[in-house]
């Protein structure tokens, strides 16, 4: 079973029309095979349209959160219907900041995927352990029970990207190492073929997030079971290209 390389940006709450304009202008003129590498970049909400309009169709494009239902008295929300409104297929859902700024529950996380998936999105869905959390030993409980949460509520798992971004290196310039990666990934894929399918645990994507950057690209991609990475800080700048090409 082969599995496709992706690469996610998530840019996060950064950038401007300028900057982000000067960003997708680098990345338009990179090489992108298709064959080889998904790549999809995580937009501001506000710029999402913008964004798809410049970006060039080699790339996907995600927003970063959406809500549970498609529309209604909910000041500040979007929804999947908008989100393919604007020509854009993927959603990041529960990452570490919508978990741990925002206070994004489990079961929050799991009812906007269900309603993601349901309406035609593509979901990136984030799981990770905090620092006290690995440091007491619990990384397995952790991520095992946000991935349950995650496996009860979708139905089609082709649509699915599985990100493990421990809490502990996003942001902080500490990496996983690749063989702390590959322990969590191998045991996640477990969980998968244990309690969802054998065919499902051969086929997800399962990327690493956390201080990827060009120079830990390549080492951490060469691990069997790391298939691809989503990228915070560095996806901003024109080393994104050289973690696209990480597999090459
Ligand atoms: P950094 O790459 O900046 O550590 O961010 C990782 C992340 O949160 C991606 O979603």
């Amino acid at each position: 079973m082969t599995r496709k390389f992706f690469v996610g940006g998530n840019w996060k709450m950064n950038g401007d029309k300028k900057s982000l304009g000067e960003l997708i202008q680098t990345l338009n003129g990179a090489t992108v095979d298709q064959n080889v590498v998904e790549v999809v970049c995580g937009a501001p909400s506000i710029y999402l349209d913008f964004v798809r309009s410049k970006l060039d169709a080699k790339f996907g494009v995600a927003a970063q959160n959406c809500y549970k239902v498609p529309k209604g008295a909910y000041t500040g929300e979007i929804s999947p219907v908008m989100i393919k409104d604007c020509g854009v297929h993927w959603v990041i859902l529960g990452h570490s900041e919508r978990r741990h700024v925002f206070g994004e529950s489990d079961e929050l996380i799991g009812q906007k995927t269900a309603h993601a998936l349901e309406n035609g999105l593509g979901v990136i869905a984030c799981i990770g352990e905090k620092l006290d959390e690995r440091e007491g030993g619990i990384t397995e409980k952790v991520v095992f029970s946000q991935t349950k949460v995650i496996a009860d509520n979708v139905k089609d798992w082709s649509k699915v990207v599985l990100a493990y971004e421990p809490v502990w290196a996003i942001g902080t310039g500490k990496t996983a190492s690749p063989q702390q990666a590959q322990e969590v990934h191998e045991k996640l894929r477990e969980w998968l073929k244990t309690n969802v399918s054998e065919a499902v645990a051969n086929s997800v994507r399962i990327i690493y997030g956390g201080s990827v950057t060009g120079a830990t690209c390549k080492e951490l991609a060469s691990q069997k079971d790391v298939d691809g990475f989503l990228v915070g800080g560095a996806s901003l700048k024109p080393e994104f290209i050289d973690i696209i090409h990480a597999k090459a």
